[in-house]
């Protein structure tokens, strides 16, 4: 479009602030700039932010990295957290904090959807359960809960879709995105009428969905002056952050998955055809690749778990840790870690699901407990992934993402337990990286998702599973399989005797 210097850039709207990339036409990275801003829980297990925050921090971030590489941008994409609400006005005007994916208030419309619906015919048609933080009982909550504020409700928006309408001035979201409100028609990838009907929910509410590198409209003169972009730069749909990532890390065909140890561990596989759990133990949501699926499943304490027993113990370093874990042998003598510290997603969906040493004996030291705390978070990724080959997608190979995959013992350990090859990109960029190269499919820099990609490269150093240690670990992994289902009644009622159900 602008020959040989166009620059893309790409924007991740996370929950703890905002990041900005530019990348050029051979997705080399040229500049990033991040901001943080607030989040506010008024009450126990409610999780909020502010739409006006983000947009701040947004327009910050953008012009940052346009002061670095000059005017000649050809294009934005856009990522975000996935599931949140932001209810608009006849103004367009936010009516009231945006309620974010995190957030645990909606049980009890969760369960209302659950039952409208019918638990089936919801996995079916939408390709997960009624989870509390996905948006559809959001809406609902505001019915129930704040009828004054939903009276003047007049469009429903996810995070970075609002950034989309201060930029542009359209109301548009992606197919990935969408998939995680609980109002898409997974195989259609639309709106579902029978959804939208059952809860009695507007379609004219939502926006139109599109392909993620579809453009959805082009930034406002106003505030391209403003940001120091040219006039008439295209938006791409852009992406859930988790499908973005998968982009930046050329998770684009059958095949292919990736592991993310960051606070939480997530299994993204990609899938050509729609496959969902009929029991939702992993999420089935649209990919950014057009017409393409993924599947995801979610350890909620991962990276969480470790640094949760790094400050425990109070050892500043994770190196010095890892050497002591390493010091003791696979499956720390007999000790096996439940990482349940926040509740979990997969497979258990259950937010009073707790953590457990479990084997302890007198000669275990501190080395045999970190070693158990990185392989329980380890047997928690192969749930996810045994669910994911179950339902037909067998990846022949890994790739290692977040702050877990710097460390060698970690990747070595992954490699062991899932039974897979582990290896790293070597940008290793998140979110926003991939939707810069959405927008180069926009611009029309990229012809196609693999020529977009092309630029990914991985490092060269391999991690191979040790036949001996992925057969012991094997072991370690079903007895630690075995661990909820006979400890879940005892975690509960702890859980209900300590009065929360985080
Ligand atoms: C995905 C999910 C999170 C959010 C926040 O299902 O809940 O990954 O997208 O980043």
């Amino acid at each position: 479009m602008h020959g040989s210097l166009t620059k893309l850039l790409g924007l991740d709207v996370g929950t703890t602030g905002v990041r900005c990339v530019a990348v050029d036409e051979r997705g080399q990275l040229l500049a990033d700039a991040t901001e943080e801003y607030p989040l506010y829980s008024p009450h126990p297990g409610w999780s909020e932010q502010r739409p006006e925050d983000w947009w701040a921090a947004s327009r910050n971030v953008i012009s940052r990295v346009t002061a670095r590489i000059g005017p000649d941008v050809g294009g934005i994409g856009l990522a975000g957290q996935m599931h949140g609400a932001v209810f608009l006005d006849d103004t367009d005007s936010v009516i009231r904090p945006a309620i974010l994916w995190n957030d645990q208030r909606t049980a009890v419309q969760a369960q209302a959807i659950t039952e409208r619906v019918g638990a089936a015919r919801l996995t079916e048609v939408t390709g997960n359960p009624a989870l509390t933080g996905f948006q559809a009982p959001k809406i609902l909550w505001l019915r129930d809960q704040e009828p004054k504020a939903y009276e003047r409700v007049v469009s429903v928006l996810l995070p970075k879709d609002y950034i989309r309408l201060r930029l542009t001035g359209e109301k548009a979201t992606d197919a990935s995105d969408a998939a995680g409100t609980l109002l898409l028609d997974l195989k259609a990838r639309t709106w579902s009428s029978e959804i939208l009907e059952a809860l009695e929910i507007s379609a004219r509410w939502l926006p139109q969905v599109f392909e993620s590198p579809d453009r959805t409209g082009s930034v406002l003169k106003k505030v391209a002056k403003e940001l120091g972009l040219p006039d008439g730069v295209p938006v791409a749909a852009g992406a859930g952050d988790n499908a973005a990532a998968a982009v930046g890390n050329g998770i684009v065909r059958e095949g292919l998955a990736s592991c993310s140890i960051g606070t939480s561990g997530v299994l993204f596989a990609h899938s050509d055809t729609m496959a969902t759990d009929p029991s939702g133990r992993v999420h089935a949501f649209c990919h950014a690749v057009p017409l393409r699926y993924h599947l995801m499943g979610v350890t909620l304490a991962a990276g969480g778990a470790l640094r949760w027993w790094r400050d425990l113990v109070g050892k500043g370093d994770y190196d010095e840790l890892t050497a002591l874990a390493a010091q003791t042998p696979p499956g720390a003598e007999g000790l096996v870690f439940l990482p349940y510290l926040t509740g979990e997603r997969t497979p258990h969906l259950d937010p009073q699901a707790r953590g457990a040493f479990f084997g302890l004996n007198s000669r275990h030291g501190l080395g045999h407990l970190t070693r158990a705390v990185m392989e329980g978070v380890a047997y928690s990724q192969r749930d996810s992934l045994e669910i994911i080959v179950e339902l037909g997608t067998d990846p022949e190979q890994i790739r290692v993402t977040g702050g877990g995959a710097r460390s060698p013992f970690w990747r070595q350990l992954l490699a062991d337990v899932l039974g897979r090859p582990v290896v790293r990109t070597a940008a290793d960029e998140g979110p926003a990286y991939g939707a810069a190269l959405l927008a180069g499919m926009t611009a029309g820099v990229f012809a196609s998702i693999d020529e977009a990609c092309a630029g990914i490269s991985l490092r060269p150093e391999v991690s191979e599973p040790d036949p001996e240690r992925q057969r012991m670990y094997s072991e370690y992994h079903a007895v630690y399989r075995d661990l909820f289902p006979t400890t879940s009644r005892a975690m509960h009622r702890l859980s209900d005797l300590a009065g929360s159900a985080d």
